[in-house]
This record gives structure tokens, C-alpha cells and sequence, in this order.
């Protein structure tokens, strides 16, 4: 096991030690670990050693080279972090190449990142559209990226809506979130849930959390029939 704060030392003072604890050949069997301790790099870090592993055999190694290109300062490694977006078989490695190139913030990424728009995983779109706002001043890239409000998919319309319905109008509304009333917020209520819920509104619930009692596992309450119980929590929810 190497020490983060080794790591943290060899970075500071020369990458060369880095490359070799980070070369495959190497054969180092703290790899995962080297990779996962490195955090913040120096302004003018060479990340050669990272390019080296993107083809490893390990979705996690791969995952943490291409993690650590974006950390670099400089858009060098464009091409390399668009051909694993492009190529990669691992879906959470294709998003993290995309959320690496969005860190580069390079204007030489903005072909690539509008083709990428039409991609089939909202979550990449996602991140694509999370990397196209730095653009957003761009006539294209916004008249793109405002075209998304009829995307499919909720999370990309409500990022769309948010950032451009205040100044432009964005055609498809999206529904206010609910609101509770003041009176259920910070109260701890004690009573028997087919009765207090009658006092709470409809849509005014975000999540529910609970731990409901068991199907005649216990006497706190006896059902006639399984759907007796069923009944009971139709009820309840
Ligand atoms: C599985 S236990 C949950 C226990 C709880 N998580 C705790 O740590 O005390 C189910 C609980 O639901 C309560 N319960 C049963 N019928 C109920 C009803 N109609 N309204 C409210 N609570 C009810 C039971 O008394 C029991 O405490």
C-alpha cells in the first residue's frame, strides 16, 4: 500500500516517479490505488502516463485514466478523450469521458459535443449539455441546446427550462414542483394512518419513508385476509 501523501509528494516534485508507479509494464499491483489517490495536479502536469492506460484491461483503471485527463489542465488530450467517449464498451466510462472533456472547457470540443447531443443515454446527453453550457453564448451551440426542451427525457428538459425559460420561452412547460403546507413541515405526527392522512393534501408529497407493519407477523395489528392488508396500504398511500 503507497501512501496518499507519497503520492501527493512525487506529484509535486516530478512526474517521472508517478509514470513508472503508473506504467502497466510495471506490473504494479496497486494501480486501483496510485490511480484513486491522486487528486489535484499541478497546472503543468503531464498526464502521458494516464493516455498509457485507457486501453488496460480493468474497467476501473480505465475509468480513473480517463477521470484524470479531465483533471488535467489543457485540452492536449482532447482527441484521446473523445475517441474513448466515441469507442469505449463500458458505459460509465463513455460518461466520464464526456464529463472529462466538459472539464477541459475547449472550444475545440463543441463539433464533437453537439454530434454527441443525439446520443441514445440521456446520461451522456446529459453531461454533454452540462459541457455545452460553458458555450451557451454561442448562437449554435444555444440554439441546439434550447431545442432539447422536447427531449424525452425529464431531467435534460427541466436543466433546458432552467437555464433558458427565464430570459426566452421555452415551449413545453414543465410541471411546478409540489408544494407542502406549512403545517406538515418539522412535526412528528402520532395516530392511525388511515385517519391523519385524510388531513394531508393531495401532490404535496416528495418521498415517503416507512417502515409499515407486517402481515400478521405481529399484534400490533391483526388482518382478516392478505387482502385485508392490501386494502390497508391502498389506503394508506
Ligand atoms: C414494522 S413496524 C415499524 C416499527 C418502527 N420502524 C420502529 O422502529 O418502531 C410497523 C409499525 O406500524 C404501526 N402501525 C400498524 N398499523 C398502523 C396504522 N394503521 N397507523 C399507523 N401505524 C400503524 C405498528 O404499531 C408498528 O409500530
Amino acid at each position: 500500500m503507497i501512501p496518499k501523501q507519497y503520492i501527493h509528494q512525487i506529484i509535486k516534485e516530478k512526474n517521472g516517479l508517478l509514470s513508472k508507479l503508473l506504467d502497466p509494464k510495471e506490473n504494479n499491483i496497486n494501480l486501483h490505488g496510485v490511480l484513486k489517490s491522486i487528486g489535484r495536479l499541478p497546472n503543468d502536469f503531464d498526464g502521458q502516463c494516464f493516455v498509457s492506460l485507457i486501453e488496460h484491461p480493468n474497467d476501473k483503471i480505465r475509468l480513473l485514466a480517463v477521470k484524470n485527463i479531465g483533471i488535467l489542465n489543457t485540452d492536449r488530450y482532447l482527441g484521446v478523450v473523445t475517441h474513448v467517449a466515441q469507442n469505449e464498451k463500458n458505459t460509465m466510462i463513455r460518461r466520464e469521458a464526456i464529463s472529462s472533456i466538459g472539464r477541459m472547457r475547449s472550444e475545440k470540443a463543441i463539433p464533437f459535443l453537439l454530434k454527441k447531443l443525439e446520443d441514445s443515454d440521456p446520461k451522456i446527453v446529459l453531461q454533454v449539455v452540462r459541457a455545452l453550457l460553458v458555450f451557451k453564448n454561442h448562437k449554435n451551440v444555444r440554439e441546439q441546446l434550447k431545442n432539447l426542451a422536447h427531449h424525452p427525457n425529464e431531467m435534460i428538459q427541466s436543466v433546458i427550462e432552467r437555464e433558458f425559460s427565464k430570459s426566452e420561452t421555452v415551449t413545453q412547460r414543465i410541471k411546478k414542483h409540489s408544494e407542502s403546507p406549512h403545517f406538515m413541515k418539522n412535526v412528528v405526527v402520532h395516530g392511525d394512518v388511515r385517519k391523519t392522512m385524510n388531513h394531508v393534501p393531495d401532490e404535496s408529497i416528495h418521498l415517503t419513508f416507512t417502515s409499515p407493519p407486517y402481515y400478521n407477523a405481529r399484534d400490533y395489528s391483526i388482518y382478516q385476509s392478505y387482502k385485508d392488508y392490501l386494502k390497508f396500504f391502498k389506503r394508506g398511500f
